[in-house]
């Protein structure tokens, strides 16, 4: 399957170099993927990834209308712009996509996943949620057969990892942020990640496969972490317990209901214990019961790891509907 990579930060470098480094064990597992073509600002940057066999192309736009190209990958980022422009056209143009651009997929999933299907063609986005946790595919396959009650989680790295380093080592919130950007699980503006709408967009995508309701991120009451102070998560401890930002979703008979704010979680909770670039997520089915998901939640490499895995669905030919029911069959959802 012949791929085409847009945008070369961490996350496309991660992709390029995994589907090299690991091309023998994909093509043992049924998916023989190659990339093309690639798409990025600059050339000249020092990157983890081998590009000698690899087609530059100066505007990923061109991405979209080659016709040796199967798959578009979009790593660009952005709700709107470049990324939008590149993902419509690709699915215009007869072509499969796996992005893992939360912002993107909360805002205008819903039109892509139309028209996705009216084309037969796969929109994937695991990575957009939860980095390298195969959240989305436990709610779409796993639990397939539940109604699911609630969905409650951490869903930031950067804020986890603040959050944890504040606790631990008593660092500032600049510092702790400062580091969580070196290491790369920052958004581009890390306000998104600390003021809580990067939890918001997740919120908003793992309702709509919990839920089957469309993603409305506007209807999302959002606080962020940026006012919780060294003193708050010391009166925290002091009570046993932490300060967390959580995604929370529910479903009860008044109807669907959700929420970003940071929360006091008590020693004994499962999401006590979460810390730094984790992500964990319970989610209750009225089946299968609670489910506790975790895992790296950021970085490059973790995020790599998700959206390999949505191209080997394609290349083995499994196929569904992006949010797990057809998008015309998703409920409008005013929160
Ligand atoms: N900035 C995001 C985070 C990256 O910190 O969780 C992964 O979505």
């Amino acid at each position: 399957m012949r791929i085409a990579v847009a945008g070369l930060g961490n996350v496309g470098a991660a992709v390029v170099r995994l589907l090299q480094m690991n091309k023998n064990l994909l093509i043992a597992r049924g998916a023989d993927l190659t990339v093309c073509a690639v798409s990025a600002r600059d050339k000249a940057i020092a990157r983890s990834c081998d590009l000698s066999s690899v087609e530059w192309v100066d505007d990923p736009h061109a991405l979209a209308a080659r016709a040796d190209i199967e798959v578009v990958v979009e790593v660009i980022g952005g709700a709107e712009g470049v990324a939008l422009e590149l993902v419509t056209a690709a699915l215009n143009n007869g072509k499969h996509v796996v992005t893992a651009n939360k912002a993107m997929i909360a805002t205008h999933g819903i039109a892509l996943a139309l028209l996705a299907e009216t084309s037969r063609l796969q929109l994937s986005f695991e990575a957009a949620v939860c980095g390298g946790v195969p959240t989305l595919k436990i709610l779409r396959e796993g639990l397939a057969a539940n109604r699911i009650s609630s969905v409650r989680g951490i869903l930031n790295g950067t804020c986890n990892y603040v959050l944890t380093r504040m606790a631990t080592e008593g660092l500032a919130f600049n510092a702790a942020l400062a580091e969580a950007q070196r290491l790369g699980y920052a958004e581009a503006d890390p306000a998104a990640d600390i003021d809580g709408h990067d939890t918001a967009n997740k919120l908003a995508i793992l309702a709509a496969l919990a839920f089957g309701v469309a993603p409305n991120v506007a209807s999302i009451p959002t606080k962020g972490i940026r006012s919780v102070t060294q003193a708050d998560i010391r009166e925290a401890a002091s009570r046993g317990g932490t300060i967390r930002l959580l995604g929370i979703g529910k479903r009860d008979q008044l109807g669907i209901t959700q929420k970003v704010e940071p929360v006091f979680i008590p020693n004994g909770d499962p999401l006590f214990g979460i810390n730094g670039v984790t992500n964990a997520i319970q989610i209750s089915g009225d089946f299968a019961g609670d489910i506790l998901v975790q895992g790296p939640g950021a970085g490059g490499d973790v995020t790599a790891s998700a959206i390999v895995a949505d191209l080997v669905d394609i290349a083995r030919g499994h196929r569904g509907f992006a949010f797990g029911v057809l998008g015309a069959n998703l409920q409008k959802s005013s929160n």
